[in-house]
């Protein structure tokens, strides 16, 4: 009798060590938990790093075949519950441990030749990105719509534009909403970019500095997808560079989700009274009964604090980490995975929010009849009478200043007379305005028409972004559909090739 004869599958990781871990310390350094996400990734990773075993010979077709299968019935413990992730300090020596209690440790031994951990599980944590930032970008994608359907709707709704949350200019709620399908499409943009540096493959680094044995990283990249092999073995392991750029586009789109999600909080004040939001998407106050609380955008605004920190413990545990592998960089997992289900969730909600969200046009409409929101219209009408605009700036200021004591309606009301003799007093010019140029200038609706430079708030404006984007949001859609089918057609070429295996074992 030998030695192995007494051994249990998990006794063979460490030979190197006796005594066994105190159940905490195999808490604390396990990475089980946020490792649930990764087991099916993990077990397509072996198997398809194992399909190249046995393609360059190293590994026999009997051995592969039952290597594939092992990895199956793994597969379907996991699927049906039995696999339960405990007692290993992470998922790659327990699916290997089931690998060789089903065939083992003479065959299922032979799984992790040619890799490590270290390469494992970056090449498992990029196809899980790859996966959830296409996810993120067909969830922006749809609100996209949702706000370029709105835009189309909205093209001839007045309201305040804001700066300093004080009364700019009049704009209209479809250049708001474009304002925002804009950015947002920056973000896919973001997104897809960065795509392509997570989708390299790892695979093949080994620990480190590589391995002697003739492995074919092409040929594990076409298995699982991958755009192209990461090609430095220490660069492969040892580095999440673009972990912190998935973080810092998700931290930036929160950031962009927010301020929305702020807008709105303000619109539906009593005070702004601009729109309505659903009573299924607001809360109560449990004391005061007149409350109705935009409860979901104020945690989207609060999360944002979630993502940014996620970016900030990223860069914080890589900070002078040694090169190469680093037991710290187990914790690049939550962090991504929480800013990816925060981002997820935020844009759910705010989808919900405008697809139910009532718009109070005649509110929105009183707000630009009510001020002077249309002073700088009137300045640029001086200048094209022949003020300079400093001047001009200067003389609606002081007619401003005097509607203001007035009260709501004088601005409207504005009088020629009165802007003519102000033009005299103020910079000695004689106006020949008439009434007629007058009142056009300071009417909200004519104010909009007027700005039709590119990207303004005239309709034409408005139609012709409304095409612009409606094209490249279709072609964003298409590039991620065309990624999705791509991995689609992958992941069925592997299944088939572990199945061609499982079922011709010799
Ligand atoms: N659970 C580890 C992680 O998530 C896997 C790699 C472990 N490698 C090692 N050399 N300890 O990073």
């Amino acid at each position: 009798m030998n030695q192995q004869d007494n051994m249990q599958t998990k006794d063979y990781w460490r030979g190197r060590l006796s005594g066994k871990m105190p159940e905490n310390v195999l808490n604390f350094i396990s990475s089980l938990n946020e490792d649930a996400r990764l087991v099916e990734i993990d077990i397509d990773v072996v198997q398809a790093h194992n399909l190249m075993l046995y393609r360059q010979n190293i590994i026999s077709k009997e051995d592969a075949a039952k290597i594939m299968d092992g990895l199956e019935k793994a597969r379907s413990a996991w699927q049906s519950g039995q696999l339960k992730l405990a007692n290993y300090i992470d998922i790659h020596p327990l699916v290997e441990s089931y690998l060789m209690d089903s065939y083992g440790v003479e065959i299922g031994g032979k799984s992790h030749l040619g890799k490590s951990r270290n390469d494992q599980v970056m090449a498992d944590v990029r196809i899980y990105l790859r996966n959830a930032t296409l996810e993120t970008s067909e969830l922006l994608a749809d609100f996209c719509d949702i706000l370029l359907n709105l835009a189309q709707a909205h093209t001839q709704t007045l309201m305040p534009g804001y700066t300093h949350t004080q009364q700019a200019q009049v704009i209209t709620l479809a250049h708001y909403l474009l304002s925002y399908s804009g950015a947002f499409q920056r973000d896919m943009e973001r997104l897809e970019q960065c795509y392509s540096r997570i989708n390299l493959n790892p695979l093949g680094a080994c620990a480190l500095a590589g391995t002697s044995l003739p492995l074919d990283r092409n040929y594990t990249s076409e298995l699982l997808g991958f755009d192209d092999v990461l090609e430095n073995s220490i660069d492969a392991i040892s580095n999440r560079d673009f972990a912190v750029e998935l973080a810092g586009h998700l931290a930036n789109l929160m950031a962009t989700l927010s301020r929305m999600a702020n807008d709105l909080i303000l619109w539906s004040s009593y005070e702004f009274a601009m729109v309505e939001l659903a009573d299924e998407l607001t809360d109560i106050s449990s004391a005061m009964p007149q409350k109705k609380n935009p409860c979901p955008l104020e945690m989207l605004r609060g999360k944002t604090g979630t993502v940014y920190g996620n970016l900030m413990q990223l860069l914080t545990m890589l900070h002078a980490t040694p090169t190469g592998y680093n037991k710290d960089l187990q914790e690049t997992k939550p962090p991504l995975w929480q800013a990816l289900d925060t981002v997820q969730a935020s844009l759910r909600v705010l989808c919900q929010v405008w697809n139910n969200i009532t718009i109070k046009k005649e509110r929105m409409y009183q707000l630009v009849c009510e001020n002077q929101i249309t002073a700088l219209d009137l300045a640029e009408l001086l200048v094209r009478s022949g003020l300079a605009f400093r001047q001009a700036h200067f003389l609606v200021g002081q007619l401003v200043r005097e509607c203001s004591r007035q009260g709501k309606a004088a601005w409207q009301n504005l009088n020629v007379k009165q802007v003519n003799d102000t033009a005299q007093t103020v910079a000695g010019k004689t106006l020949e305005l008439n009434q007629e140029e007058l009142s056009a200038a300071i009417n909200p609706a004519q104010s909009v028409a007027s700005r039709s430079v590119i990207g303004g708030p005239a309709e034409i404006q408005t139609k012709a972004a409304l095409i612009k984007q409606r094209q490249k949001l279709s072609e964003q859609r298409q590039k991620a559909e065309d990624k999705r089918a791509k991995l689609k057609s992958t992941h069925e070429n592997l299944k088939m090739s572990v199945r061609d295996l499982q079922i011709n074992p010799a």
